[in-house]
């Protein structure tokens, strides 16, 4: 079956205008990278994965994630844990905050989590996974969405034997990233296990996992009946990525790359603050300024510069046009700014 990928579908009453998904990535996933998401027609977003723990204790950072801008609506929210009620009182927090969803992490493959008793760890323990998404879908109005691996170990199946009862315990729809905990990034995602759970629950799947192309994006949803695709690290420092997938739109110039780079940077500093931004920026500019844009000097260079004005001064001197673009783009930009809770803006440097 064909599906027009700029057509719109539903999780429960909350409607999403196209059939890509920028996938929640720790790290990645800031506000900035969600309204450029949503800008390159994204039809969801989502945040990074945050602690019900770090929101129950209050902590200032982690209560940080919940601030939501106007334009990144529809967005999701995620939360991470393995208490019921811990994550019942979080999903209040995210509702309270303006989420369109609550999205319950059960895919995390890392140790610091998942020892814990969270992320994948709870597709072992099937029991706990359903009371958690039971807990949290009693308590919020907003759908709940599950996200999940395979299983833990190679070649599981144990999402296809949890996700129909995620379903009866509440959620509104299902993600499944088809590589196990074992696997982390490596290997391919097995998108037959995807096929498998469609036909499984009568709710939206979302299919996760090496999608980079239209084509694939297109062969994904064809062969599995998923009713979207995600897209992860396709998107890292490549917006371009979710338009050509979206709608055949692609191949940036050099003064576009430095512009959307120089607005990113700009905005996560405000987000971040500066400091804070400074480091977290430096990935970015390899997965902007690589795939052949700029060569790999330049880019060693940009990382060693102290401050964000010199990396940006830096990369207008690399692409002068880049000036007009952005200031073009900065115009049209909306505003943005919402912020539902009464939340903390010290370490955003000022919100
Ligand atoms: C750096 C990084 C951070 C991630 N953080 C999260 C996260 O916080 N929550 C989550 O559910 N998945 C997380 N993921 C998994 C992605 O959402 C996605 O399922 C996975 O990368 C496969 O999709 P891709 O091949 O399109 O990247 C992360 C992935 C990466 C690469």
């Amino acid at each position: 079956m064909h599906i027009d990928l700029e057509s719109p579908w539903s999780i429960g009453p909350v409607v999403v205008p196209t059939r890509v998904v920028l996938a929640p990535m720790a790290g990645v996933s800031v506000q900035a990278f969600r309204r450029q998401g949503r800008r390159f027609g994204a039809g969801l977003v989502c945040s990074e994965m945050v602690s019900c723990a770090g929101l129950s204790h209050g902590n200032e950072r982690t209560l940080g994630y919940l601030r939501i801008a106007s334009d990144e609506h529809p967005l999701a929210v995620q939360i991470f844990g393995s208490d019921p009620a811990m994550m019942a009182d979080a999903a209040r927090l995210v509702e309270a905050a303006g989420a369109d969803l609550v999205d319950v992490n059960f895919g995390c493959p890392v140790r610091k989590v998942t020892k814990t008793g969270a992320g994948a760890t709870l597709l072992d323990d099937p029991d706990r996974a359903c009371r958690i998404v039971e807990g949290v879908a009693n308590a919020v109005s907003v759908p709940v969405s599950v996200k999940m691996r395979r299983g833990l170990e190679n070649g599981s199946r144990a999402a296809l034997s949890v996700g129909p009862r995620l379903v009866e315990a509440g959620a509104s729809s299902l993600t499944l990233h088809p590589r196990s905990a074992k696997q982390m990034y490596t290997g391919t995602a097995d998108h037959s296990l995807t096929a498998e759970l469609v036909e499984l629950v009568d709710v939206p799947v979302i299919a996760s996992g090496d999608i980079t192309s239209r084509a694939r994006a297109q062969a994904v949803l064809a062969t599995t009946g998923a009713a979207a695709i995600m897209v992860g690290r396709a998107a890292q420092g490549n917006p371009w990525a979710i338009s050509e997938i979206v709608r055949e739109v692609a191949d940036p110039s050099r003064e576009d790359v430095v512009a959307e780079l120089v607005l990113f940077m700009r905005e996560t500093a405000r987000e971040l603050g500066p400091e804070r931004a400074t480091g977290f920026l430096k990935k970015f500019y390899g997965w902007y300024l690589g795939r052949g844009r700029f060569p790999k000097p330049f880019k060693q260079e940009l990382v060693r510069l102290e401050t964000i004005a010199e990396v940006e001064l830096r990369l207008f001197a690399a692409a002068p046009g880049a000036r007009d673009v952005l200031a073009v783009l900065e115009e049209t930009l909306p505003e943005g700014e919402e912020t539902t809770l009464d939340l903390p803006i010290s370490v955003y440097g000022g919100g």
